[in-house]
């Protein structure tokens, strides 16, 4: 064989070299799990009329995720006892495929691995998350389910970050934020 094709030989395993490195940055946005609550206290019947709703609900959640605010409240169902509440909520600063992306995930995993047959459930991924109920708990306030997770990382310039977390999560501000649903994309912490 000749040069130019020895040197095309070269060229092909470190044009794949590179696609490795550049698709191991992008990973970054494959979202991940972080916590999920869902009690198995309340449970419906498989192939029931709730789980239908249910699995309709995901299905309209993750089609709407197109929404500028990065949320979306929904019910699906008329029947009493059959009827589910559900809404997502994507990080503010992550962009539209990568919010599509997360809520894709989250209700296939939601459903097929934490919490199969449960009526109640909330999940949080890194980038997004979805909560659903039988009981309407849209523009309610609720302390529980709560979970602490600890960074354990260590911040670049602590003072800044002190300065920030002060700015962004004075609880003024977050009142205030709160209670213009269109800004409640700002509520992320940086
Ligand atoms: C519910 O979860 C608890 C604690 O994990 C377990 O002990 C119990 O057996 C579970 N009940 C059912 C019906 O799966
Ligand atoms: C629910 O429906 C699926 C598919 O229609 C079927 O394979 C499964 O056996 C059903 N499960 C129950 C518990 O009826
Ligand atoms: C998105 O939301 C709209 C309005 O609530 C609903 O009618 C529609 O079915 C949802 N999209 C899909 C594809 O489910
Ligand atoms: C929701 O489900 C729980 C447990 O199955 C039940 O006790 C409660 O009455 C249901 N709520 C509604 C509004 O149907
Ligand atoms: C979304 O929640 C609000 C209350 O915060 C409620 O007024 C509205 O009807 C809900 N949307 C749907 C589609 O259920
Ligand atoms: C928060 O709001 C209250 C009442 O409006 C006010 O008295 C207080 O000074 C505010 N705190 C901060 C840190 O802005």
């Amino acid at each position: 064989m000749t040069t130019p094709s020895g040197y095309m030989n070269m060229a092909v395993p470190i044009m794949i070299i590179w696609l490795l490195i550049i698709l191991s940055l992008c990973s970054e946005a494959i979202p991940e799990y972080r916590y999920h609550v869902c009690p198995n206290t309340t449970t419906f019947t498989p192939n029931s009329t709730y789980q239908s709703n249910l699995n309709q609900l995901l299905s309209s959640l993750t089609s709407n995720f197109t929404r500028d605010t990065g949320f979306y409240n929904i019910s699906v169902g008329q029947d009493p006892g059959t009827v589910v509440y559900g809404l997502f909520l994507c990080r503010g600063d992550v962009t539209i495929t990568v919010c599509q992306e997360c809520l894709t995930t989250e209700a296939k995993d939601l459903v097929e691995e934490y919490c199969p047959t449960e009526k109640v459930a909330v999940i949080w991924y890194d980038h997004c998350m979805v909560r659903y109920s039988n009981e309407s708990f849209f523009g309610r306030m609720d302390r529980e389910p709560t979970v602490i997770l600890v960074n354990t990382r260590e911040t670049a310039d602590p003072f800044q970050f002190d300065q920030l977390v002060q700015v962004i999560v004075s609880m003024n501000d977050t009142v205030r934020r709160a209670m213009d649903a269109s800004t409640v994309k700002l509520l992320t912490v940086p």
